[in-house]
């Protein structure tokens, strides 16, 4: 009965602990596709009818100059903007109608280009926040069911861990979020998305602000959970250096449209894409 009561409550989270281990395959076949995507913010066309296809297992960059159009395409991919024409596959499924809590439960991640942390919050609750949308109890249920409740804690804590790890965050666990450096931040950013056991993660601008040393650090963290994990991930990035040292394929996008795509030593030799970066 109590394991019945459990199931109902914590739904998806079960069997959280054994997908922690798992380890998806790199393949041709695409995870993510986007397809023939625009957004519009009355007259600005910031995405004009974009397809971009990432394979299981890849670590995409999408590039391009200010206002190109990369942020609303990731707010599209997550369903935070709702596009005006296109539709989103993941894994085959069209999840263009689903909310960006459903996209989460289904395996896709995402990191933000401005801090959505709460501050005044210590590493481990703003880590725990990730596994919310698991959470399908309400205060009052969770108080006729306490033993209930500390078993999802145990489990979640039992995936919080395991990211603490991952991202050497150990010394700052009990720290307040808005005391660390902006490195700190974008790994606990990164943890939280995680922590979601995702199968792709979206990042926008995770090197943003970082010193030299941060990126390094984030970058190996990257590397790590990508090539241990197999994640897949799609990352919006300017850091040109960090780009083309870490990324599978680039996406260049100017003006909401993509402009080039490839393997990281042709596209930024494109004379196209120099021209964007550089301008006229
Ligand atoms: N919420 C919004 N309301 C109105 N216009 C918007 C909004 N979000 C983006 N835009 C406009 O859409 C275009 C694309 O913006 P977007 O933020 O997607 O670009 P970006 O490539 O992420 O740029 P950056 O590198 O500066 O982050 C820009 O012209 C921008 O001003
Ligand atoms: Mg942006």
């Amino acid at each position: 009965m109590q394991e019945a009561a459990l199931r109902w409550m914590f739904d998806g989270i079960w069997d959280k602990s054994e997908h922690y281990a798992k380890k998806p395959k790199r393949s041709e076949k695409p995870i993510l596709r986007a397809e023939n995507i625009t957004v519009k913010f009355g007259e600005i066309v910031a995405v004009d009818n974009v397809t971009v296809e990432v394979k299981q297992g890849e670590l995409l960059a999408i590039i391009g100059p200010n206002g190109a159009g990369k942020t609303s395409l990731l707010n599209v991919i997550s369903g935070f903007y709702k596009p005006v024409t296109g539709r989103v596959l993941f894994k085959g499924r069209d999840i263009s109608k689903l909310p960006s809590h459903k996209r989460v439960e289904l395996g896709l991640s995402r990191t933000f280009q401005h801090s959505q942390l709460f501050l005044g919050m210590t590493v481990l609750d703003n880590i725990i926040v990730g596994l919310f949308p698991w959470r399908k109890t309400s205060t009052l249920k969770a108080a006729f069911w306490l033993g209930a409740a500390k078993k999802w804690e145990e489990w979640a804590r039992e995936g919080v861990e395991y990211v603490i790890d991952l991202l050497e965050l150990h010394e700052y666990r009990y720290r307040i979020v808005g005391s660390l450096s902006p490195g700190l931040q974008k790994r606990v950013d990164l943890a939280r998305a995680l922590v979601q056991n995702p199968e792709v993660v979206l990042m926008d601008e995770p090197m943003a602000g970082l010193t030299r040393e941060e990126k390094e650090d984030l970058a190996r963290a990257i590397i790590e959970v990508h090539e241990t994990r197999g994640t897949t991930f799609v990352m919006v990035e300017h850091d040109l250096e960090v780009v083309t040292d870490i990324a599978d394929r680039i996406v260049v996008m100017d003006s909401g449209r993509v402009i080039a795509e490839g393997v990281p030593e042709e596209v930024v030799h494109n004379p196209r894409v120099i021209h964007a970066y550089v301008g006229g």
